[in-house]
């Protein structure tokens, strides 16, 4: 066993840095039989990958794609920090991620769904089944919705296997998907629709989730009404059946609007329709993420340098083979779903397995059932289902005959002690694990292991993955040292395929967001000056892995996605009865962080319960049940700055009952003295130390 030590708790800091002490874990190994098998063991990758060889090392990653034609420039930095990728270079994602494997593996399951309700079966679908769907859903998509390269089209399904159809068939024509997690609402839904544009809604009836039909076809109305008012019809919205030929919810269609896609679709019966020929750098899809500021930012990424990274990055990194039976439990409405279970799996020809609901539905032993029928060999997951299933069922994974070779850890950092849990018990001590760092932004893993070749650290998410050059900045722009113990902000130094072309309509936001903090000279064209800005916090081992943190801006981390505090807080300032509202992160035991709400009621309004539930439902309702705050607190007031900045760093201490540090300089101190007793009972004592994230929480002031 490796030394474990104490790190001191007497690190160097300035302004500018965070101390952080934590022990420094063991070193695990992958074993004789995983490195045997595997896609990536040559350790000259590293060379390979390095920065003598960027940009072209990543003709590695296109070259697992199959290109109608092929490109001249593999990195164009004329327009910074706007990079192309693979420019001249022209493929379809659909092509790649179906036609291409008919060949070879027509009758080999493309997707395994597996529905909540254990009573219903299991549905294969073969590469052949879905190349035929694919094709008749794209051919009803140019020819009765009139959808053409270029447009947009929002996607608001829950977990069926008609949406990766739906998705590869935009792939097909160039048109650019917008998938909208199925759990958001239909405002949340609305908003999204009108900021990329879409005129066309597809929709699914129901779905399952523990145990209950939900009627999800409800949402589109409240979406369409929302995107009206934000300026955008939407003209049709078609609808699967989540049970073919049977409608299951009670919101009714409206004709001339609404239409079945199972009935619709009968006339396109057996129609092809020709792969569009797209430039790597045409948008495939957007996908909305939370910014620090109120908006959701629509991430427009390319298809070429997007799916070159996820199927590199799927191979190499997740160990994909087409042999293996494979399943990411994360939901396609994310990004995670959608490059680690559509694009990158079946650029692959892989067995993805979708499961529609929640892992411990009918009980804690469902997701090792499902391992153990379909066989699964790797295994993508969250540390909040990590979590989750360690507590409602620790011995549960014992009791099932599944092995897996491969798994995966993604959203969140891991606590040491729930990574344990994941190897020896999920894992059986025989699958090697990732612990895969990466953003909505990213299209595909930055930091993790290489699993045949580097050892594997509880709690550190690893070195950048092949070609990724991360370093990490303090706040008076000075690279941190490996090894120091102190925390800054993790950066990348170079472009990579997989990021994002620019936020949708928005190209000041991107530049602002993303690059303008570290970037050397604003009119250089040397990509070595615009080191890329990720926002969460870090330190950087003397081994050179990275620990991540969490988010160093306003926005709260709930179950490995990100929520913005200024969205919720506007959702709470929609109540007529709300005068100002604060959003902080609380930590929850199960997923990480929640949000917790504070408000101050308008003039002549008196605190009741029925308020607070008031904010907790307007929260639901404008951005969906995964924003619910886990407390609501009416306070007489702010702790606020002089300059009248609400101090949202004093509130996460007070939740988390943490010692609120220095608040002389505030406008009102004394608020904060009365909210702590509030909130933390009289003569409750403070602790003096607590998660960095929290500590860093609103940014530095
Ligand atoms: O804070 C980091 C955390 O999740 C954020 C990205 O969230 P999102 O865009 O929703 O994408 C989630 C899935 C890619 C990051 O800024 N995060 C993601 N992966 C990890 C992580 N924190 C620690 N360890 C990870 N492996």
């Amino acid at each position: 066993m490796a030394d474990i030590r104490e790190k001191s708790n007497a690190v160097e800091t300035s302004n500018a840095q965070i101390a952080v002490h934590w022990r420094e874990e063991e070193y695990f190994y992958p074993s004789p039989k995983f490195i045997g098998q595997a896609n990536l063991t040559d350790p000259a990758v590293t060379e390979r990958f390095s920065e003598e060889h960027f940009p072209e090392c990543f003709k590695e990653y296109a070259d697992m794609l199959s290109w109608d034609q092929y490109w001249h420039t593999t990195l164009d930095t004329n327009d910074p920090p706007f990079w192309k990728w693979f420019v001249g270079g022209k493929l379809n994602a659909c092509y790649n991620c179906v036609d291409r494997h008919l060949d070879e593996y027509k009758n080999k399951a493309a997707l395994i769904f597996v529905p909540e309700p254990e009573r219903e079966p299991v549905v294969s679908v073969t590469y052949q089944e879905l190349y035929v769907r694919v094709n008749e859903l794209a051919a009803l998509l140019r020819d009765f919705a009139g959808l053409k390269t270029g447009d947009r089209v929002t996607i608001h399904m829950p977990m069926i296997p008609e949406l990766p159809v739906t998705m590869l068939a935009c792939a097909r024509l160039g048109v650019i998907h917008s998938v909208v997690f199925g759990g958001f609402s239909g405002e949340a839904c609305g908003r999204r629709i009108a900021d990329s544009g879409s005129r066309i809604l597809i929709t699914a009836d129901s779905y399952y989730r523990n145990g209950k039909l939900m009627d999800h076809k409800a949402n589109a109305e409240i979406a369409l009404e929302v995107a009206q008012q934000e300026g955008q019809a939407v003209d049709k919205v078609l609808v699967w059946k989540r049970h073919r030929g049977q409608y299951g919810s009670a919101t009714p269609m409206v004709p001339g609007r609404d239409f079945f896609l199972d009935e619709e679709l009968l006339k396109f019966s057996g129609e092809l329709v020709e792969p569009v020929s797209m430039d790597a750098e045409a948008p495939l899809f957007l996908m909305y993420t939370s910014g620090s500021t109120g908006k959701p930012k629509g991430c427009q990424h390319r298809t070429g340098g997007y799916l070159a990274y996820v199927a590199g990055t799927s191979k190499y990194l997740q160990d994909i083979h087409p042999t293996d039976v494979y399943w990411c439990m994360a939901d396609i409405g994310w990004i995670t779903g959608h490059s680690y279970i559509v694009y990158g799996p079946l650029s692959l020809a892989a067995t993805s397995v979708l499961y529609e609901g929640v892992p411990t539905f009918p009980d804690a032993g469902r997701v090792w059932r499902i391992a153990e029928r379909l066989d699964v060999n790797i295994f993508h997951t969250s540390p909040t289902a990590i979590r989750m299933l360690r507590k409602s069922g620790p011995d549960e994974p014992k009791k099932y005959n599944y092995h897996f070779k491969h798994m995966t850890t993604v959203g969140e950092p891991i606590e040491p002690e729930v990574w344990r849990w994941y190897h020896d018990t999920v894992g059986k001590g025989e699958a090697v694990i990732v612990d895969t760092w990466w953003q909505t932004e990213n299209g595909g893993f930055l930091c993790t292991t290489k699993p045949a070749i580097d050892p594997m650290k509880p709690g550190s998410a690893g070195p950048g993955a092949p070609g990724i050059y991360p370093t990490i900045f303090d706040e008076d722009n000075q690279e941190v040292t490996a090894g120091s113990g102190k925390a800054g902000n993790i950066c990348i130094r170079n472009p990579w395929p997989g990021i994002m072309q620019t936020i949708w309509g928005d190209r000041d936001r991107f530049v602002e967001q993303y690059y303008r903090k570290y970037c050397k000279d604003p009119k250089s064209k040397d990509w070595h000056d615009w080191p890329y800005f990720a926002a969460d916090g870090a330190v950087l081992a003397a081994d050179g892995y990275l620990r991540i943190l969490g988010r160093v801006d306003d926005v709260i981390n709930v179950a490995g996605h990100r929520l913005g505090t200024k969205e919720i807080e506007s959702a709470c300032l929609t109540l007529p009865e709300i005068a100002e509202a604060a959003v902080v992160p609380v930590v929850d035991e199960i997923k990480g962080r929640v949000p917790e709400v504070y408000v101050s009621l308008a003039p002549g309004v008196k605190a009741s319960p029925e308020i607070a539930d008031k904010v907790t439902k307007t929260i639901e309702t404008i951005i969906g049940k995964i924003a619910r705050p886990k407390r609501v607190h009416i306070v007489p007031d702010m702790p606020k700055t002089r300059s009248g900045k609400l101090m949202r760093r004093v509130l996460a201490a007070i939740s988390n009952n943490l010692s609120t540090g220095d608040i002389t300089t505030l406008a009102n101190p004394d608020v904060v003295e009365s909210v702590r007793e509030m909130v933390q009972g009289k003569g409750a004592v403070a602790v003096k130390d607590g998660p960095d994230d929290l500590k860093q929480f609103g940014g530095v002031d």
